[in-house]
């Protein structure tokens, strides 16, 4: 196995600095046996990742189209094609070509400066329009990255430009990050990329399913869901849908929500997984789509619903033998408050395998 090189990610929720722990449970606690695994709510793709270094076969899923690319590079190709010379082109207008300017029009004001969103209306419809998969995948990954890095809180829920743009002092905030330019940013990431795909000899792939409808399976299936805290929590949905947006450029216009200050676009926000009061029926649906596999989940000691009711869910399947393994004390990098969150694994082995 190479040496472990985990790629950088500010993503809400995301588990890069427990996955270690995590697989440490699995293969030597719980003493789990598996090939391959399905993480169904990939997010950045940190366990796929994990997974993929450990030379298992690995299905990344997740309900966003952006994710899903980040998974593609990450999980399904082995290789970065994209130089940097080549990325800091796609900034340039083509001769003859009839640029449209949505974000310089409906987000004026709202994530970026002027000078930004003018970059980002010509980069993303340059890397739409080309026909290499793998140097599309890389060039939408950088841009993801590079502007979940300019953001205030790295997420899109709010209409807080001038947070960023008037920072002086305080404890929070990075403002030196935030400035960086797009072109600074793009060669961190290139670097990264070309040290992060790699080729685990198995055939890798990345999905794009709701959760219920992913017809996929594997020896292990990961569920790292959304999870909710007493205080109302922002759905993902509100939290990432601008880079949703991105990918789904042209269909921008007509999915605005104007009656919030954030300007939402509406694409692919789902019910599923995302309302609390239903979350436990969502679980058992999923769990009873994979009635065959061992199934990891991770969770949070102040969720809702709780982790009593997490365990009894567990325990009504005849099927796994339902462990439970605390992490610790894990505060997540975006998590500013000092609440102390402890991280929960309940392994379910299925005692037919
Ligand atoms: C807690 S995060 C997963 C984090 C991930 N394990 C990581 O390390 O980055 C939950 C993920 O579920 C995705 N998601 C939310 N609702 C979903 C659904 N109904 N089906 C599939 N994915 C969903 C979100 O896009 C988000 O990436």
């Amino acid at each position: 196995m190479p040496d472990i090189v985990l790629p950088q990610t500010r993503y809400y929720g995301s588990k890069r600095k427990i996955v270690d722990k995590i697989w440490n449970i699995l293969t030597n606690e719980a003493n789990l046996q598996f090939d391959s695994i399905l993480d169904v709510f990939g997010g950045s793709a940190s366990f796929s990742y994990y997974s993929k270094l450990h030379n298992k076969q690995v299905f990344y899923n997740d309900i966003f189209q952006f994710n899903f690319i980040i998974g593609k590079k990450l999980i399904e190709q082995n290789t970065n094609e994209l130089t940097y010379e080549n990325a800091i082109s796609l900034f340039e207008r083509i001769q003859g070509v009839e640029y449209l300017n949505y974000i310089s029009e409906f987000y004026n004001d709202i994530y970026f400066t002027n000078e930004e969103n003018d970059q980002i209306d010509v980069y993303i419809q340059n890397v739409l329009a080309l026909d290499n998969e793998n140097i599309q995948c890389s060039a939408l990954y950088i841009l993801f990255q590079s502007c979940l890095m300019k953001r205030p809180y790295n997420l899109f829920h709010r209409k807080n430009l001038n947070m960023r743009l008037n920072y002086t002092t305080g404890k929070f905030g990075n403002k030196q990050t935030w400035e960086r330019s797009f072109e600074e940013l793009f060669m961190r990431f290139i670097n990264e990329l070309d040290k992060v795909c790699i080729d685990n000899g198995r055939i890798n792939t990345a999905h794009n399913f709701s959760a219920l409808n992913c017809p996929l399976n594997a020896d292990l299936v990961y569920i790292d869901p959304p999870y909710f805290k007493k205080e109302s929590t922002t759905s993902y949905h509100s939290k990432y849908h601008f880079l949703e947006g991105l990918v789904n450029y042209y269909n921008i216009p007509d999915n605005i929500n104007f009656n919030k200050n954030n300007r939402e676009i509406t694409i692919n926000a789902s019910r599923e997984f995302e309302d609390k009061t239903n979350f436990l029926n969502d679980l058992r649906t999923l769990i009873n789509n994979h009635l065959n596999s061992h199934i990891v989940i991770s969770y949070r000691n102040n969720g809702i619903p709780s982790i009593q009711a997490i365990y009894e869910l567990l325990r009504s399947f005849e099927v796994f033998e339902v462990l439970e393994y605390n992490l610790g004390q894990y505060n997540y990098a975006l998590n500013r408050n000092n609440n102390v969150n402890e991280e929960v694994l309940f392994v379910c082995k299925n005692i037919n395998r």
